[in-house]
Order: C-alpha cells, then sequence, then structure tokens
C-alpha cells in the first residue's frame, strides 16, 4: 500500500472527511470514495525515449491504448533522446497531477531529482525496459530478460560461423558494437553476448583485429546507427585493409543498419566479399527487410505489446492496492536498491523464422515488408 492511502485510510478512521481531504491537499472530487477515486479515471503520464525508432512509437502508443482500455487517462511524451527535456516532461507531469509514470529513461542517471518529485507526490514509477539507476524511487522494472539478448546475438554468430558444432575452427574476425552508455540494458546485453564470444576470443577462433574489446570502447552514443556506420568505416580503413571481417556483433537493428552500410560502401554483399554475419535486436521493419534480403542476418525480436501490458497492469495493480505480479527480485540492482521486475522472453530471428514470429503473431504486417 502506498504511503498516502495508508495514511488516508488511518486518519479516515479518526477524523472527518473534511479534515482528510485538506490535511492531504487533494481536491474533493473523489468525496469519502477518494481512495477509489483516486484511481479510477486518473491520468498516468508515459515518458518515453524518442520516436526516432519506430519501436518506441509502438510502445507509446500501445502503452496509452492499454491504459486507456482500464479508464485511465494519459499524457504522453517523448523526450526525443534528450535527457533534460525528458526530465522537464515529467517535472510538468507531475505537476499536472498524474497519479503514476511510466518511464523509459533517456540516461538512466538523470532521474533522480525528478524521481524524488514523484515520490514526495506519492506518485509510484515503473520504469520500463531500460532500468533507472541510482535512486530508490523506482517500484518495479518491466523489462525483457537483457542479458539473454546479448546471449541469443553471441551464440547466433558461434553457430553461423560453424564454430558452435565445431565444424569451423576459424580464426574468424569479429567486430564488437554495443549500445548507448547511458542506457543501463546496454551493459547486460554486451554481458550476455560476451559469455558466449569471450571463449572463442580466448581461444584465438575469434579475432577483433581492431582490439576494441571492452565495453567503453564500443557503445554507441543514443543508439545512433550514424554514429556506428563512422565507426565500422573506422574500423574497416584501419584493421581491415588485407583481411575480411567475417562477423560483427550489433545490439540494435539502427545500429545494424549503419553497420551494414558502411560494409556495403567498402565492397561487401558479392559473391567475392560475402556481408559478415550481423546481429540485431527490436524486429524493426526495415531490419526484417533486410533479413529477408539476405544483408542483416538476425535480430532479436522483443513482443512490446506484452511489455505493454505487463507495466500497465503493474500501473493498475498499484492504484488498486494490488501487488504487481514481478518474476525476477534479484537481478536488477540500480545502485540504491533491488528493483522487482518482470522480464519477458526475446526471441532470435533470422529468415528461417520471421514469418512464424514476426508477421504471423501479427507484430508486422506482411504488406508492411513488401
Ligand atoms: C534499448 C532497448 C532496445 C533498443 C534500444 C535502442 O534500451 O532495450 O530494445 O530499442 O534501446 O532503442
Amino acid at each position: 500500500m502506498r504511503n498516502r492511502r495508508a495514511a488516508l485510510a488511518a486518519i479516515a478512521g479518526a477524523a472527518s472527511l473534511a479534515l482528510t481531504l485538506t490535511a492531504c491537499g487533494q481536491n474533493s472530487e473523489g468525496g469519502s470514495e477518494e481512495d477509489k477515486g483516486s484511481s479510477e479515471g486518473a491520468t498516468i503520464g508515459i515518458a518515453m525515449p524518442t520516436k526516432s525508432s519506430e519501436r518506441w512509437i509502438a510502445d507509446g502508443n500501445n502503452v496509452k491504448k492499454l491504459l486507456e482500455d482500464k479508464g485511465y487517462k494519459t499524457k504522453l511524451a517523448y523526450g526525443e533522446d534528450d535527457p533534460d527535456q525528458q526530465v522537464a516532461q515529467i517535472e510538468n507531469m507531475i505537476t499536472q497531477g498524474v497519479k503514476a509514470l511510466i518511464v523509459a529513461a533517456i540516461d538512466n542517471k538523470s532521474m533522480n531529482n525528478v524521481l524524488q518529485q514523484a515520490k514526495d507526490a506519492d506518485i509510484p514509477v515503473i520504469s520500463y525496459d531500460r532500468l533507472i539507476l541510482g535512486t530508490e524511487n523506482v517500484d518495479y522494472y518491466a523489462s525483457f530478460d537483457n542479458e539473454k539478448v546479448g546471449e541469443l546475438q553471441g551464440t547466433y554468430i558461434v553457430e553461423k560461423l560453424g564454430l558452435k558444432d565445431g565444424s569451423k575452427k576459424g580464426p574468424f574476425n569479429i567486430e564488437l558494437f554495443a549500445g548507448s552508455n547511458d542506457d543501463n540494458n546496454t551493459r547486460y546485453f554486451f554481458q550476455g553476448a560476451m559469455n558466449v564470444l569471450q571463449p572463442y576470443i580466448d581461444k584465438k577462433q575469434l579475432v577483433v583485429k581492431s582490439k576494441q574489446t571492452e565495453l567503453n570502447q564500443v557503445t554507441t552514443l543514443r543508439w545512433d546507427g550514424g554514429t556506428a556506420q563512422k565507426r565500422m568505416d573506422d574500423i574497416l580503413t584501419s584493421a581491415y585493409r588485407s583481411d575480411r571481417v567475417d562477423a560483427v556483433l550489433s545490439p540494435y537493428d539502427g545500429i545494424s543498419i549503419g553497420i551494414l552500410s558502411a560494409l556495403k560502401s567498402d565492397g561487401y554483399g558479392t559473391k567475392d566479399k560475402p556481408l559478415p554475419v550481423v546481429t540485431g535486436q527490436d524486429a524493426e521493419v526495415a531490419s526484417v527487410k533486410s533479413i529477408i534480403a539476405d544483408q542483416q542476418s538476425m535480430t532479436v525480436y522483443k513482443d512490446t505489446r506484452e511489455l505493454a501490458k505487463v507495466a500497465t497492469g503493474m500501473v493498475d495493480a498499484l492504484l488498486n492496492d494490488k501487488k504487481p505480479e514481478t518474476n525476477d527480485t534479484k537481478t536488477y540492482d540500480n545502485g540504491a536498491k533491488v528493483v522487482p521486475a518482470y522480464l519477458l522472453e526475446p526471441v532470435a530471428v533470422d529468415k528461417e523464422n520471421y514469418q512464424k514470429a514476426v508477421v504471423d503473431s501479427g507484430y508486422i504486417k506482411e504488406s508492411d515488408l513488401n
């Protein structure tokens, strides 16, 4: 039970309703039904990171719709990859009296002050997809098994190169890319992938010719495809004059598209110089098309419709004094507390199973792929 509710329930027993409402600074709309009235028709703030990627547009729309279907009102804002703007948007939502917040942070460490304001106003906070760090004022986390995402990418690479079943020994050349360093998911994705790849790197069956193997050498600020393209260009020029790259670990479809552009500009994609294995994540339309066209090799599909269901279910539970469902209460330590989480399963998708996984499931319309 939230503090304000607990306080209200206690006070209501002893004091008059008018006193209670005045003391708590509530308006009188709810009358004696205040507790119920506070959730019924309440407004929920939804803060999404950017419209530059189709997944976040879908996330925002899905969350909004599910909340509205449950009778809530919503305020949805996109921070356009600017952490200050996102914080200002959330401050605004708090001022406007939202009763809960669902936040997919741009910079996971930028939220301390604004979430203190949320706490002071007794507004519960759901960290959506990306964990907010360094503050106790995060109530629940809804996401996917982020380490598994990386494991699926790493496993795909070693399988495709024939290293996993031992049919090939290598050495193969690989380059590593990670996501934005201000997104907590980045280290989980990278860790998951390296759990699989590192043993092969140690045995020199995989060789990173750029020698850039540490997370802080391979991140891509704000997951930007252009930034990744530039880094791949530089690596191809400096480390691959006479050699060929056989695999590229990419954490996200937008980055994969940038990497593929650099590769194609360097003459990859012909019979003599085939494209390397390139991973991805999010099953974005452009990348699924690229997979069908034998360019990007795979993506990791995360059904964000399910994520929206989990996050909105958490809000609905909290506002109705129920305990949200969780399935992980150990993994996600944000530096201030272990945030109880509900994690969904990611799925590896390539040309073999894209139809079943993302088209038949209704995630992507067949017509969008033509
Ligand atoms: C991550 C998210 C990924 C991808 C990436 C770039 O936080 O988990 O699925 O969307 O951001 O937007």
